[in-house]
């Protein structure tokens, strides 16, 4: 007992004892600006302001090393800080936070200006280290949930588990396998009506525990490397998204044809397959975008090369494709085939592009075409030969690069810890860049297609790290035709948008297995309501076709993908939006009910918003009812416009043909009529949808060609649109960009709204509008609807000019 008492103590004051030491006192502080260096008695540290909501939080045992990150592009931002210093700590104040960092023994606490705790170290824990391992013990709060970290399986609030990071094929995995394929150390502490975010900027194998085995702390930690996090404070968990992609960057804008549907098999082959994919697909009025080759396409599963026999001319095909309003993915694995006479091979060997042994030979392993050697995408010349490679692509007519096995996956999966990586000049083992080598691979692909597509390219990546939005959408990797992994699916893209990647996708309809009729309806009901909606399934399954499951089937799957269709003015507004503010698109109910303890619940947990305006409730394909769950305010039922009030479970009988959908009032929803492709031209007229309510909304909509990066020089068609209940008026704002909108009206249909008088007044002059008082189509996928007994749906359509128009009512 005695001992054991001793070893607390040594602890406590941060001495040593046996492998484990912490921080220690600290014994001296330089002030340089916004930024603190420490010194403490077993550790280095620094502690910077990078914003008035941002800490950066530094420390190692000896010295800080090359402060270079893969995934934080942006650095701190001027902000005011005070510095007062007294004898026992040293706070910094900002106009946000108040940090104070104790000198005996160091550690660190946030706080509200008001003095209202949001994160503290754990007294007697802080930081420590264990060899090269290095933990983080944060003091767990009184009912604190845990929300985030990507691609991670678990409920919502990840309270009570731990997770790793090290990305991993997973083959048909497990609804509780970790890691996944994925890392994004990024999450959000939530309690007391507070929230903040970690992001533990470390590539090594982290490790995160959320309250797992202890009541005591959460923690977070990394197998080597520095103690490297920034702390990040928002009233809301939507500010707290917008910082950290303000840190780690965000998406561009993706080409609009990557929102369209897009049909998948591993694989299709030979060319007059994927046509009879096409033709079908067109014959049978589901509208889609895009066509995906997997590995068959290659010659023996050579990347960048053709299986000459199956694909005679890929450039005609494409052509082909392009004319019927298709675009072409095909699957690039890293690994590179080592044989002799594959140029491929060849120049890559020559330009040194390979990862390696320390003895310099080229670390080879086993993947889908034997034994292979693998891209050093850490480095230049790994990237510059790649984007060499893969440029030529882009002359074969393919539109979209689908980056797969990049986590590394090897046959058996063990890879060597002591093969070499470029770093980007600092050679490092496969330890320290295991993580970060998904994101250099979409990194190289999206920089290489790029340039040679000259258009936005569609890059998607199995794996990644933080930061990945930059460069690529990703899916969540071999799941199975099972009812919990679409329920587990939905969570996973929801997580990644709280890891501030907003285009995401899964296998919708499993990728091992085959679902029932009712499992793969309501996926496919579900993935309609996906960013990206991508149909896939493994080599020997039953195809997945949206006419592989009779016709009843076709007929819903048909009516949800047409629904996608049109509302690809709302989708791809709300992907404007994610390349601002880096908000993502399938949004958990935690977002916007953030202290509803309801919506964390396992029955309701599942619920997402699509944009602000859609709730969506994802239940099995066999439930005959479901219970759902109606937060805070008033929600319209997307087939009936019956108003429902929030706050309150509802038990809703289930059917096959509709996925229940809500829409919030006070929304504002832009709408188009049904086209078949995204190339093809919908009619002159943009359907604008609000729902009266007793708050109103802002929406903004966004337009461009869809295709170039001309938006980037003005070319582009953005207004904001208001709903304002208080004045009783709609407002069309002043368009600002010079690109021509593809719509000459806008139709209003006012749900809710009563018939009282309607005016539009402060348009230009010249601009005409007329006032419809006709009930419109609701969002009925079977077709069109009249509104309910005494609920009118009106419209007025007003033409679409670059002047402001308001509509008071
Ligand atoms: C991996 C991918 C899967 C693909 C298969 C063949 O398992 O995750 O989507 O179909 O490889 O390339």
């Amino acid at each position: 007992m005695k001992k054991y008492l001793f070893v607390i103590g040594l602890l406590f004051t941060g001495r040593s004892f046996g492998q484990v030491h912490s921080a220690g006192n600290v014994t001296s502080v330089k002030v340089k600006g916004p930024q603190l260096m420490l010194t403490m008695q077993h550790a280095v540290g620094e502690i910077t302001v990078y914003s008035p909501t941002i800490v950066r939080v530094r420390l190692d045992q000896h010295s800080l090393g090359r402060d270079f990150s893969y995934a934080v592009v942006n650095g701190p931002v001027a902000t005011h800080v005070d510095v007062n210093q007294t004898p026992e700590a040293i706070t910094l104040l900002t106009d946000s936070l108040k940090v104070i960092i104790a000198r005996k023994p160091f550690h660190v606490a946030f706080f509200t200006r008001d003095g209202r705790v949001i994160n503290e170290d754990e007294q007697g824990l802080n930081t420590s280290w264990v060899n090269s391992f290095v933990t983080t013990y944060k003091h767990l709060q009184e009912g604190e949930r845990f929300i985030g970290l990507g691609e991670k399986v678990g409920g919502l609030d990840k309270r009570g588990n731990g997770y790793t990071n090290w990305n991993s094929d997973n083959f048909g995995y497990r609804t509780d396998k970790d890691p996944l394929y994925a890392t994004f150390p990024f999450y959000i502490g939530i309690h007391h009506g507070l929230r903040y975010g970690i992001f533990l900027d470390n590539s090594w194998q982290t490790d995160f525990n959320f309250g797992a085995s202890t009541d005591r702390f959460s923690s977070f930690g990394a197998h080597g490397g520095e103690m490297n996090y920034y702390f990040i404070a928002g009233a809301r968990i939507d500010d707290i998204i917008t910082s950290y992609t303000g840190l780690t960057g965000r998406m561009k804008l993706p080409p609009l044809w990557s929102l369209g549907y897009q049909q998948n098999r591993y694989s299709y082959y030979p060319e007059t397959e994927v046509m009879r994919i096409a033709q079908t697909l067109r014959e049978k009025k589901i509208p889609a975008d895009g066509i995906t080759l997997d590995i068959h396409y290659m010659d023996k599963y050579k990347v960048f090369t053709w299986d000459k026999q199956r694909f005679p001319d890929p450039a005609a095909m494409s052509a082909k494709l392009a004319d019927m309003g298709f675009k072409l993915t095909v699957i690039v694995d890293p690994g590179v085939k080592r044989e002799e006479g594959y140029g491929v091979y060849e120049r890559g060997k020559k330009e040194g592009a390979f990862i390696k042994y320390p003895d310099s030979t080229d670390y080879i392993g086993q993947v889908w075409p034997g034994w292979c050697a693998f891209p050093d995408f850490t480095g230049v010349k790994g990237r510059a030969w790649w984007e060499k490679e893969i440029s030529k692509y882009a002359s074969d007519g393919v539109s979209g690069i689908w980056n797969d096995m990049n986590e590394i996956s090897t046959w058996g999966q063990k890879m060597p810890d002591n093969v070499l990586f470029n770093n980007e000049g600092e050679p490092a083992t496969h330890l320290q860049m295991h993580n970060v080598y998904g994101l250099n691979m979409a990194r190289s692909s999206f920089e290489g297609f790029k340039q040679a597509l000259n258009r936005r390219p569609f890059i998607l990546s199995r794996s990644g790290y933080a930061g990945l939005q930059r460069y690529s959408a990703i899916w969540t990797g071999d799941n199975r035709a099972e009812e919990d992994h679409m329920l587990l699916g939905v969570r996973l893209l929801c997580n990644l948008g709280l890891a501030g990647i907003p285009f995401t996708g899964m296998d919708v309809g499993g990728f091992t297995g085959g679902p029932s009729v009712g499992l793969y309806v309501r996926w496919m009901q579900i993935g309609s309501f996906n960013p990206y909606m991508r149909n896939h399934t493994g080599v020997n399954t039953k195809s997945s076709e949206p006419w592989s499951y009779g016709e009843q089937a076709t007929e819903i799957v048909r009516n949800y993908i047409s629904l996608r269709y049109r509302l690809l003015p709302y989708a791809y507004s709300n992907f404007y939006e994610a390349t601002q503010n880096g908000l993502p698109l399938m949004r958990t109910l935690a977002l916007d009910y953030t202290d509803d303890a309801a919506i964390y619940r396992s029955a309701f947990e599942n619920q997402f918003m699509y944009g602000r305006a859609f709730m969506v409730a994802p239940f099995t394909g066999s439930e005959g009812f479901g219970n759902i769950y109606f937060p805070a305010g008033n929600w319209f039922d997307l087939y009936t416009d019956q108003v429902i009030k929030g706050g309150q479970e509802l038990v809703s009988p289930l059917t096959m043909s509709k996925l229940p959908v809500y829409v919030k009032a006070g929304s504002i929803v832009p709408m188009q009529s049904l086209v078949q492709h995204t190339a093809e031209k919908p009619t002159d007229t943009l359907l604008l949808h609000v729902y009266a309510g007793d708050q109103g909304s802002d929406f903004v909509y966004y337009e461009d060609d869809g295709f170039s990066y001309n938006y980037e020089k003005g070319d582009f068609f953005r207004r904001r649109i208001t709903y304002d209940p208080v004045l009783r008026q709609i407002i069309l704002g002043k368009v600002e960009g010079q690109y021509a909108s593809k719509f000459k009206f806008i139709k209003l249909a006012l749900h809710g709204f009563g018939d009282g008088k309607l005016t539009v007044g402060g348009q230009a002059a010249g601009s005409e509008f007329e006032a419809l008082l006709t009930p419109v189509s609701k969002f009925d996928p079977q077709g069109e609807a009249n509104a309910p007994e005494g609920h009118t749906i009106r419209t007025v359509t007003v033409r679409n000019t670059s002047q402001e128009a308001i509509l008071k009512y």
